[in-house]
């Protein structure tokens, strides 16, 4: 009776043993097949496999962290860090960005507010955050927080204007900088990203002179870029395209970077925030 019981075990395991590997069989030669499907259309596939698990989540969970823990030379938090809609106000706020804010008289980004509570609140020095690289230093925690922040907009309109003076100042200046041609190939932004159905590596390049790529480009960013492993602000983003463009390097949250990012987040208006997105 034992014999039999264990013969039947044995068995059973067998079959499902022998049911998975040829499941997975059928999964692989699945997947190996040649679809004929356009490389983008196998990226899409490859973000929509990962996308329930998007690695910015360790980034999200550390910002929020860093903006609920006292810190700095003052040991306070963030909390009281209005980044344009009230003191403390995180929901929605990414959406209204960049915007003019009265106590600096400037035009800011998300990460350029950052690091001006983190000055004025905290006792941080803004230049060392500045002269210090992409995931260096304090600038690691500017960047942790963006992820934080921006989740906290997600699913919402991007509803960026440009209504005082100085948002119209500086978005004329932006258009302006989106279409400087310069450098050794002459490009400006507009050689890569004016154009429909533009690819380079087999990226989609949006044509951000229109709503709708505009959308997909300015509400896509921050993300986390699965080629190099690692969380991007828009300000690394816009880092690497002024080198594509063989631009000098722009200096951090300088006010060029902030300008070209108003003039994408404008024509972006009333498209949705999908960042932190998921990346080449
Ligand atoms: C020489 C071509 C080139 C120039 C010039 C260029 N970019 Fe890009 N840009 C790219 C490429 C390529 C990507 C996709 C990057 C990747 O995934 O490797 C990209 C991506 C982007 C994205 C994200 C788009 C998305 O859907 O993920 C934005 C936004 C952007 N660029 C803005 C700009 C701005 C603003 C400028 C001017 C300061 C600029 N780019 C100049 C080539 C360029």
């Amino acid at each position: 009776m034992r014999t039999r019981i264990l013969y039947g075990v044995i068995i059973g395991i067998f079959f499902v043993l022998q049911g998975c590997s040829s499941s997975t069989k059928t999964e692989a030669t699945k997947a190996s097949a040649p679809t004929g499907g356009a490389p983008t259309n196998e990226i899409e596939k490859y973000r929509a496999m990962i996308a329930d698990g998007n690695p910015a989540d360790l980034y999200e969970a550390a910002g929020e962290d860093i903006w609920k823990k006292p810190m700095g030379p003052k040991n306070v938090s963030l909390e009281k860090c209005d980044l344009g809609m009230g003191p403390g106000v995180v929901k929605g706020a990414y959406t209204q960005l960049p915007k003019y804010f009265k106590d600096t008289n400037k035009v800011q980004d998300l990460e350029s507010r950052l690091v001006t509570c983190m000055e004025k609140l905290q006792g941080y020095n803004s230049q060392e955050i500045i002269k210090a690289g992409f995931e260096k230093g304090k600038r690691k925690d500017v960047e942790a927080v963006a992820a934080y922040v921006v989740a906290e907009s997600k699913g919402m309109k991007i509803n960026t204007v440009a209504k005082h003076p100085k948002e119209k100042e500086m978005l004329a200046l932006g258009e302006k900088s989106f279409f400087y041609q310069g450098g050794p190939m002459d490009f400006s932004c507009a050689s890569c990203h004016a154009e429909n159905g533009k690819r380079i590596r087999l990226q989609d390049l949006p044509n951000i002179t229109e709503q709708k790529g505009a959308a997909l480009g300015w509400g896509y960013w921050p993300a986390y870029r699965v080629s190099s492993g690692n969380f991007w602000t828009m300000q690394r983003r816009l880092n690497d395209c002024y080198r594509q463009q063989r631009f000098p390097e722009p200096i951090y949250i300088s006010d060029d970077t902030i300008a070209v990012s108003l003039y994408m987040a404008v024509k972006a208006n009333g498209g949705t925030m999908n960042a932190p997105g998921l990346k080449r």
